[in-house]
């Protein structure tokens, strides 16, 4: 069977109240569009097309080669819509799968459903009753329980506006059909527009769907969050089943591109922002967000970590409240303690920096041992410089190593000190001011103090 999967996605948009195209509008880590478009490729349709007017421009960028595309000038409503795509509908033939763009819940296996059923009948869709119909085109059905028609909130009397059994918007019907039902549909209603739903008064089989939360339209911010809402949960109970304990699935964020391994544990409030992968063993506590971010096994982020194109190697500790930015490198079995900030930095295995310290454009290797408060002073305010620190130096606290600087292997910072030239293997480097010692000076001082009172 042929199938031209048709998503309308010209409308203004209004709810939104944004010069953004609603379709653009991200639920989950993702456009609205996305879904829809998945969904339509994985449900037996050959083609997709998708119908822009508002932000026509900006939508066609983002999709780009994914669809095909037709031009609705004036958004007068579902059905011109559908009419402004009547060139496609005819070349295609076959069946017209009608989707709205602005439904980022409705599965590929309900669909696939949809049409296994549909596919006898001329002009069919989906309706599902629902908690609250508000807003939604409620489904009319005669004494023999057939459809007569579909009323929109704006035309429903307030007989109507009690009918639970909704339209979600979504049809299934042979192309030349539907071109002829469309051709006679007018705009005599309440919003002067040209509504799809008149097709279905010259008769249509109504495939009655039982999950109602897949068929949410999005009109309004308060809907997206809720759209958004169902789908991170969906991946919280993905992975679970996969053997992922998460902790509380309400506040899991984890955007479709991220792998998550069995045997791990994500605690509450924590947002897996990209195409992550975190791997066996590892725990995320609460609140950080990792983005583009490989964990490997076995390693503990603590609270509070914002991690972003970087490498935490096998059995390392992380945080809590610590930043790993683009180009960190951890080889594994390292720590990373709290108030740590990392850039383009590379720490070879074992090597630690446990707490208050600034890593940037530095290469390190084996074994290191970075003191508190450590700093590589990488940039002029011109250019950015080098730190490379050779296996199993020792960093004291508190210094301060002026890019670009080598510190040879097995090396000794002392405390405090500012390093400004290289220091050989097996070295002391010490920058220190000589200590004096005045004994009794505090009780003299006092005493001076308190004669002039
Ligand atoms: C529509 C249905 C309603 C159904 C609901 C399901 C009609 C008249 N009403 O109402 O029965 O319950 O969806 O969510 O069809 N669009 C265009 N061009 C236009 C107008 C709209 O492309 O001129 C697109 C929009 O971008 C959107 C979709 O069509 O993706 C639906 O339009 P929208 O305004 O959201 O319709 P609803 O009022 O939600
Ligand atoms: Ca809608």
């Amino acid at each position: 069977m042929k199938i031209l999967a048709l998503i309308l996605a010209a409308g203004k948009g209004t709810r939104m109240k944004s010069s953004k195209p609603k379709v653009l509008f991200e639920s989950a880590g993702k456009p609205m569009i996305d879904y829809v478009i998945n969904a339509a490729g994985s449900c037996g349709a050959d083609a997709v097309n998708i119908v822009i007017g508002s932000g026509a421009e900006e939508v066609k960028a983002y999709v780009g080669g994914q669809a095909q595309f037709s031009l609705q000038q004036n958004q007068r409503g579902t059905a011109d819509a559908v009419l402004a795509a009547a060139d496609a509908i005819k070349q295609h033939g076959g069946h017209v799968l009608i989707l709205c763009g602005d439904m980022p819940l409705v599965r590929a296996e309900t669909l696939a459903g949809f049409i296994e059923a549909a596919k006898v009948h001329p002009v069919s869709f989906i309706s599902v009753c629902v908690k609250n119909p508000f807003g939604y085109g409620r489904v009319v059905r005669g004494g023999g329980g057939s459809v007569i028609r579909i009323v929109e909130e704006k035309d429903a009397c307030e007989q109507e506006k009690k009918i639970n059994e909704i339209n979600t918007g979504i049809y299934f019907c042979e192309s030349s059909v539907l071109l002829d039902r469309l051709s006679r549909v007018g705009s005599d209603n309440a919003q002067n527009e040209f509504y799809l739903t008149d097709i279905v008064k010259e008769g249509a089989f109504a495939y009655k769907a039982k999950d109602e939360s897949e068929f949410l339209g999005v009109n309004n911010r308060v809907q997206l969050a809720e759209s958004a809402k169902v789908l991170w949960k969906r991946r919280a109970f993905k992975f679970m089943e996969q053997g992922v304990s998460v902790l509380d699935p309400d506040t899991f964020y984890a955007d479709e591109e991220t792998e998550i391994e069995s045997d791990t544990e994500i605690y509450p409030n924590v947002y897996l922002h990209g195409k992550n992968v975190i791997k066996t063993g590892s725990v995320i506590m609460s609140g950080c967000r990792i983005t583009d971010s490989l964990i490997d096994e076995n390693c503990e982020i603590k609270d509070n970590c914002y991690i972003t194109e970087s490498k935490v190697g096998a059995g390392s500790s992380v945080g809590p409240m610590a930043q790993l930015r683009p180009g960190t490198v951890l080889e594994g079995e390292n720590k990373i303690g709290n108030f740590v900030e990392t850039k383009k930095a590379v720490l070879g295995l074992g090597s630690k920096a446990s707490h208050l310290t600034y890593l940037g454009d530095a290469e390190i290797g084996r074994d290191v041992n970075i003191g508190c408060g450590t700093i590589t002073c990488n940039y002029d305010g011109i250019s950015k410089y080098k730190t490379v620190i050779e296996d199993g130096v020792f960093v004291g606290s508190d210094v301060q190593l002026v890019a670009p600087v080598k510190i040879g292997r097995g090396a000794l910072l002392a405390a405090g000190s500012t390093i400004t030239k290289d220091v050989p293997e097996d070295s002391l480097a010490m920058t220190r001011a000589e200590m004096k010692v005045k004994e009794g000076w505090v009780s003299r001082w006092k005493n001076a103090k308190n004669k002039g009172k």
